[in-house]
């Protein structure tokens, strides 16, 4: 998938079998059997470039930010803006300033919510999500509508689990001031058409937040060709390490809008009468950050650029096709989630076994998937279902991952049958 375009035909050269190779926790057995990790949606692993540049960081540059003059303060200082400058370019936002690092994409949306929506929203406005959103682009809304007295409207979804693009140009409003969407699903796969939202919002004058946390392992990010306002991702679904994630947001919209934490490396001036606040991002970055982190996600940045997204991103689709097809083979399986466009997650029930049954036995022939809810409620009641198994795909899964996955899937239905 691509932020702006389809992508061009799969190069067939790239060698997941090869890229496997670097990432040294895919190489045990868990249960007796090699591991088959099917669940890079909820957190992907780390490759050793990831992994060697936490280490040289911890082990040759630590220290505290923007606080010394000493050579290590320095240095630390140097690695972690060096690494916001590495995810400015990542997903071409025009400046460093329009770079927060957060803990997660989480994160972001509540600072969002709290420091854009708190000041800015009023009764009788509105906020816009859709029905698959994961609760993470939901609750901090509804706790900011609690705040303000502003609505919360939900765009719905088809039974493919697309969005009903028409319910969503009616439901935007002159009452709508922000709009708030997923660009991947995380339940369900499906690929939203984010641009037209956008352009759409905009022609209506409402701010848009894209929650790109399904999206940034599988694409190519460019907030200036989206032209949204905000953009939020993690560094964990990205191969980088856990705890560190980005808020991209326009730079004017950030320099307009009040602090959200309070604390050290956010002010500009402290006194007991007065205190005048750092510029953006640091504006957004109370306390000491998570240092180590930032360089982990910019080793991860390189490390998928190594490959190529789109080459990446062409495997995962080739492997989502083969499951797709070897799932609807399987009696009993039900693929809850076929949009038309969908990133590499797949989501099925199994007739008369529970998902966590199916995951305890899958887990068991050393098949790693995720069952449940997936943070996506409102999703699971729409189909009617408790939860799903869910299977994803990462830049190292391999044809054999696929082939062990059904073969699971059909001694689990031996089993239920
Ligand atoms: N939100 C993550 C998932 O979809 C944890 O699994």
């Amino acid at each position: 998938m691509s932020a702006t375009a389809p992508l061009p035909a799969p190069p067939s050269a790239f060698d997941a079998a090869r890229v496997r190779r670097d990432f040294p926790i895919l190489e045990q057995r868990v249960n007796g059997r090699p591991l088959v990790y099917l669940d890079s949606a909820a957190s992907g692993q780390r490759p050793l470039p990831v992994l060697r540049a936490v280490e040289h960081y911890e082990t040759h540059c630590h220290a505290n930010v923007h606080r010394g003059v000493h050579a290590l303060s320095q240095a630390a200082t140097e690695a972690f803006e060096g690494a916001r400058e590495r995810t400015r370019q990542f997903i071409n936002a025009a400046s460093t300033r329009e770079i927060v690092f957060v803990r997660g994409t989480t994160e972001a949306i509540n600072l969002v919510a709290q420091s854009f929506g708190r000041a800015r929203l009023a009764p009788g406005e509105e906020i816009l999500i859709t029905a698959l959103e994961h609760h993470a682009n939901i609750v901090p809304w509804q706790m900011l509508c609690e705040q303000t007295g502003a609505t919360l409207k939900v765009v719905p979804i088809d039974r493919r689990g697309e969005l009903e693009y028409g319910r969503f140009l009616e439901l935007l409003s002159p009452r709508t001031r922000l709009v708030a969407v997923a660009h991947v699903s995380n339940a369900l796969g499906t690929v939203l058409p984010v641009k037209q939202i956008v352009d759409a919002a905009h022609a209506r004058g409402a701010v848009v937040l894209i929650d790109g946390a399904q999206a940034i392992p599988h694409a190519r990010i460019d907030v200036r060709a989206l032209g949204c306002d905000f953009y939020a991702f993690s560094g964990h679904k990205l191969y980088g390490p856990t705890g560190i994630g980005v808020l991209y947001g326009r730079e004017a919209l950030l320099a307009a809008m009040p602090p959200w934490q309070g604390g050290g490396d956010m002010i500009r001036t402290v006194s007991f009468e007065k205190t005048t606040y750092n510029d953006p991002p640091w504006k957004f970055e109370a306390g000491t950050p998570n240092i180590s982190g930032a360089v982990g996600l910019a080793a991860a940045m390189d490390y998928v650029e190594g490959l190529g997204l789109e080459a990446i991103a062409a495997h995962e689709q080739r492997l989502l096709e083969l499951a797709t097809a070897g799932l609807a083979r399987i009696p009993g399986i039900r693929i809850i989630g076929t949009a038309a466009r969908k990133a590499s997650v797949l989501s099925f029930t199994m007739e008369g076994c529970h998902p966590h049954d199916l995951g305890t036995i899958l887990d068991a022939e050393g098949v790693a998937i995720r069952t449940g809810h997936h943070c996506a409620m409102p999703v699971m009641t729409f189909f009617d279902i408790p939860a799903t198994a869910r299977a994803s795909f990462g830049c190292y899964n391999t044809e054999a991952d696929v082939e062990a996955l059904l073969a699971a899937l059909a001694k689990a239905r031996e089993v239920f049958a």
